[in-house]
C-alpha cells in the first residue's frame, strides 16, 4: 500500500477522530479500527480490489487499472460466469477482497465466489418472507453488500441488516432496522464509515417516514438514526434540526407519512468527515395533498451532509423545493476535485431524477452550477443566487391531466454514474420520459391506502387506450441516452443514443474504457473519449447493475451481474418482451483472451397462446377492471400487464383462471410472493380484473409482438 501524503493526512484525521468517539476503547483496539478504517478511506491505493459500493468512498468508479486497454480490448473475452439462485431484478455492483468476490442477487441472497474461477465458496440466503415483496415499490432488488473488517453487511427487503463472517459466510449478528407495522423495504447497499454501518430504506409510495441509521459494525448496536422528515408534532420532535425542517411543512402530513426515504446513494468525505445521502421523493408525491401545497418539505429531494460519528446535520441542498412529481434526490452522488474558473473546488455532484445536473461545494453545499442534462418542462432553469428551481406555469395543478418531463422514473434513475478524473468528464445514464400527473378522480384515492401506492396523483391510464396511446406505439420518442457530461461546462461532449429505456450503470477505467450494458442486453466497451463502441458481449439477458473491475494474480477482470428487472423490469417490461430479453440473474467475468462459453438456454416464449376464454364483461366492467388493475396489480405485473419477470398474466392457463379468486382473495400463491389482496379487492373487482387481463390477453394474441433487431445504439458527435 502506498501512501501519499493526502492520504496520511486523512490517516491521522480518522485517528484523531476515532480515538474521541471511542473513549473506553483500548490502545489496540483503537488502531486495529484504525487500519481497518482507514483501509476503506484508502481504497484508491487498492486499485486491484473494490472496497466500497462506488469503490471509492468519493464514489467514482473510476479504476486505475491499466490491463485491459483501448488497444486490446478486442481480446477480451468471457472467463466464467455463475448463475444466481433468484429469478428477479439484479441491481448489486460485486466487491472483490483480495481474490474473493461478494454479489447479491435480489431478496438479499449473497454469494462468496473464487474472483478467478467463480468457484462458489459460500452463500447465504436470509430467507426473507416472500410475502414481504408486497412493499416492494420497484421488484426485491438488492443493490449489494459492504465489506468492513473481515465482516460482510447486507440489508434485507424486509428490513434487517445482517452481519456475515467474509470467511464463512456465517452469521454474526442481524438487527431489525425497521417498524414491521409499516412497510419498509431495504433495497440499498450498506456503506461502512469510520466502524459504522450506515444503512436507510425505502417505501415512500406506501406512506412511511424516511431515515437513515447507523450501527456497531462489530455488535450492530446502534449508534444513531437521522430522521428526513418531521413525525407527528404531538409526538414530540427528535431534535433542534428536524424541529426547523417541520416549519417548512404545512397540514397533517405525518399522517400520510411524509416520505424521504434513504435508498441509495452516500459518499464520504474522509479529509472533511463528512457523510452524504441522497432523500427521496413526499409520501404522497401530490404536494397539495401531502402539505396543502405549501412549504418546502425538508428534506425530501435533498442531498444531506452529516457527520459519520453522530449523524449531527452539517448542511443540505434541496433539489426540488416542494416536490409533487417523484423527483427523488437518491441518485449516485459523486464527489470529484475539479478545476472551476481556476480554482480547484471540492465538488459533489448529482444527476437526480428532476433532469438538472448539480455541482455543489461539497464543504458548505453551497450550489456552483447547474443545468439540464435532459429535456425539462418543469422548470426553465435553476437560479444561482437562490439556489432554487425557477418553476413554470401550471406544473403543479393536477385538475386537468398535466404532462411532465422527466416522468416520475427520471432523468436518471439509480444506475449509477461514473467519472473519469483523467478527462474530467463524468458518464450518465440518461433517460428520456415523460409522465401525466391528473388529481385522483375517486375520492377512495385519497384516502390512506396501507399497502398500495399513494402518490395522491392519477399517473396510470383511466380509460382503456386507443390505439396511437397503446403500448407499442410511442417507443420511438422513449431513448436512453449516455452522455459523457462536461461538469465545468455543464454540456454533453458526446452522447451515445440507445434506443428505448433500461441501460446500465457505468464503470470506467484508466486503460481509457466506459463500459456499461445498454437495453438490448448487450455489455458495450466504449472508448472514453469518444465515444466509440470497441467491443460488445451479448449477456443473454439485461443488465441495469453497473460494471466494476479488479486484479488477482496480476491478471485483471471485468465483472457485470447482469439480471433484468426493477421497477423497469417490472412495471413496464416492453423493452424485455421486444428483445426477447428475458430475466437470468447471472454474474459474469472478462479477461484478456478469456472463452468461456455461456450455459446453454432454452430461448424464451414470447409469443401468446390463444386466450382461454372470450370477454365476457361489458365495458364499464372492464373500465373498472383497468382502473382496479392499474391501482393495485400494476406496479408488479406490469403496465397493460405486460410483465417480463412474473408471470405474465396474459398467458396464464385455465388452472390459473379457474382459481383466480383463490389466488387474489385467498392468497394461494403467498408463498411465492403473491399475497392476498383481500384488503383492497373484493370479489368483483377481481373478477373485473381478470376480465380486463381476458381483453388484453385477446389483443396481444391478434397483435403478437414483434420483436426488433438487437443491433440498437447510434453514436452522436455535438
Ligand atoms: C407485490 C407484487 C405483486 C402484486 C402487487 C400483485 N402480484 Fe400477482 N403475482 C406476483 C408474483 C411474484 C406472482 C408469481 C407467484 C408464483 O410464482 O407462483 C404472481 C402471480 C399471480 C397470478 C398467477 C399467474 C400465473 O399464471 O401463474 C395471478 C392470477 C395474479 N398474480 C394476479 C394478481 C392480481 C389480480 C393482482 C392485483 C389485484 C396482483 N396479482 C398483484 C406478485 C404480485
Amino acid at each position: 500500500m502506498i501512501l501519499s501524503i493526502k492520504n496520511l493526512i486523512i490517516l491521522t484525521a480518522i485517528a484523531g477522530l476515532v480515538s474521541c468517539g471511542n473513549e473506553n476503547a483500548t490502545q489496540s483496539d483503537e488502531s486495529m479500527i484504525d487500519a481497518e478504517a482507514a483501509r476503506l478511506t484508502l481504497a484508491t491505493d487498492e486499485p486491484e480490489n473494490w472496497l466500497n459500493h462506488g469503490r471509492t468512498y468519493d464514489e467514482q468508479r473510476h479504476s486505475p487499472l491499466t490491463q485491459i486497454n483501448t488497444d486490446n480490448v478486442s481480446d477480451l473475452g468471457l472467463e466464467w460466469s455463475f448463475d444466481m439462485y433468484t429469478a428477479r431484478g439484479v441491481e448489486a455492483t460485486p466487491l472483490v477482497v483480495d481474490g474473493v468476490m461478494y454479489v447479491t442477487s435480489s431478496w438479499a441472497v449473497v454469494y462468496a465466489l473464487d474472483a478467478k474461477t467463480g468457484q462458489l465458496i459460500w452463500d447465504f440466503d436470509p430467507e426473507t418472507d416472500r410475502a414481504w415483496g408486497v412493499n416492494a415499490c420497484c421488484d426485491v432488488v438488492n443493490r449489494g453488500v459492504a465489506y468492513y473488517d473481515g465482516k460482510i453487511y447486507v440489508g434485507t427487503i424486509d428490513g434487517y441488516l445482517i452481519a456475515l463472517d467474509a470467511s464463512s459466510g456465517e452469521k454474526l449478528w442481524d438487527t431489525l432496522t425497521i417498524d414491521k407495522t409499516k412497510p419498509y423495504t431495504i433495497t440499498g447497499a450498506p456503506r461502512v464509515v469510520k466502524g459504522k454501518v450506515l444503512i436507510g430504506n425505502g417505501g415512500a409510495e406506501y406512506g412511511v417516514r424516511g431515515y437513515i441509521s447507523a450501527y456497531d459494525a462489530d455488535t450492530g448496536d446502534m449508534a444513531w438514526r437521522f430522521y428526513t422528515v418531521p413525525g407527528d408534532p404531538a409526538d414530540g420532535f427528535e431534535n433542534e434540526t428536524i424541529k426547523k425542517a417541520a416549519e417548512t411543512w404545512n397540514g397533517e402530513w405525518w399522517k400520510w407519512g411524509g416520505g424521504g426515504t434513504v435508498w441509495d446513494s452516500m459518499a464520504y468525505d474522509a479529509e472533511l468527515d463528512l457523510l452524504y445521502f441522497g432523500v427521496g421523493n413526499g409520501s404522497p408525491w401530490n404536494h397539495m395533498i401531502r402539505s396543502n401545497g405549501e412549504g418546502d418539505n425538508l428534506f425530501l429531494s435533498s442531498i444531506v451532509a452529516v457527520r459519520p460519528d453522530t449523524g449531527d446535520y452539517v448542511w443540505h441542498y434541496q433539489t426540488t423545493p416542494g416536490d409533487s412529481w417523484d423527483y427523488t434526490a437518491t441518485q449516485h452522488i459523486m464527489l470529484a476535485d475539479i478545476e472551476i474558473e481556476g480554482v480547484l473546488r471540492k465538488t459533489l455532484m448529482q444527476a437526480p431524477k428532476n433532469g438538472f445536473f448539480y455541482v455543489l461545494d461539497r464543504a458548505n453545499g453551497e450550489l456552483i452550477s447547474a443545468n439540464n442534462f435532459v429535456d425539462v418542462t418543469w422548470a426553465s432553469h435553476i437560479d444561482l443566487e437562490t439556489g432554487r428551481p425557477v418553476e413554470l406555469p401550471g406544473v403543479r395543478d393536477f385538475s386537468e391531466r398535466v404532462r411532465i418531463e422527466p416522468g416520475p422514473p427520471g432523468g436518471h434513475g439509480w444506475p449509477s454514474m461514473s467519472f473519469d478524473p483523467e478527462s474530467g468528464l463524468v458518464f450518465i445514464p440518461a433517460q428520456k420520459l415523460t409522465g401525466s400527473f391528473l388529481e385522483p378522480q375517486d375520492p377512495a384515492d385519497l384516502e390512506y391506502r396501507a399497502g398500495l401506492w399513494n402518490t395522491g396523483t392519477n399517473f396510470v391510464p383511466d380509460s382503456l387506450p386507443v390505439e396511437s396511446e397503446g403500448a407499442t406505439s410511442n417507443r420511438s420518442n422513449q431513448i436512453s441516452p449516455l452522455l459523457a457530461w462536461d461538469p465545468v461546462k455543464q454540456e454533453a461532449v458526446w452522447q451515445v443514443v440507445h434506443k428505448d429505456y433500461g441501460a446500465g450503470g457505468m464503470l470506467t477505467t484508466a486503460g481509457g474504457l466506459l463500459i456499461q450494458a445498454d437495453p438490448q442486453g448487450n455489455l458495450i466497451a466504449y472508448n472514453s473519449r469518444s465515444g466509440e463502441k470497441l467491443w460488445p458481449h451479448w449477456l443473454q439477458t439485461g443488465a441495469g447493475a453497473a460494471p466494476m473491475t479488479y486484479s488477482v494474480g496480476g491478471e485483471q477482470y471485468i465483472a457485470i451481474a447482469a439480471g433484468w428487472g426493477s421497477a423497469f423490469g417490472v412495471n413496464s417490461a416492453r423493452s424485455t418482451k421486444h428483445y426477447g430479453l428475458v430475466n437470468r440473474s447471472r454474474v459474469l467475468v472478462y479477461k484478456l483472451a478469456g472463452n468461456a462459453e455461456l450455459p446453454e438456454v432454452e430461448e424464451p416464449f414470447l409469443g401468446f397462446n390463444a386466450p382461454v376464454e372470450t370477454v365476457s364483461a361489458d365495458i364499464e366492467t372492464l373500465e373498472e377492471g383497468m382502473a382496479l388493475y392499474h391501482r393495485v396489480c400494476q406496479v408488479c405485473h406490469g403496465n397493460r400487464a405486460v410483465s417480463a419477470l412474473i408471470p405474465d398474466l396474459r398467458n396464464s392457463d385455465q388452472n390459473v383462471h379457474e382459481i383466480w379468486q383463490d389466488i387474489v382473495i385467498g392468497g394461494a400463491l403467498s408463498a411465492n410472493g403473491m399475497a392476498s389482496f383481500e384488503d383492497h379487492v373484493t370479489a368483483e373487482g377481481a373478477e373485473a380484473i381478470r376480465q380486463y387481463i381476458l381483453y388484453e390477453a385477446t389483443i396481444a394474441y391478434k397483435d403478437q409482438l414483434e420483436i426488433p433487431n438487437r443491433s440498437d445504439s447510434v453514436n452522436t458527435e455535438n
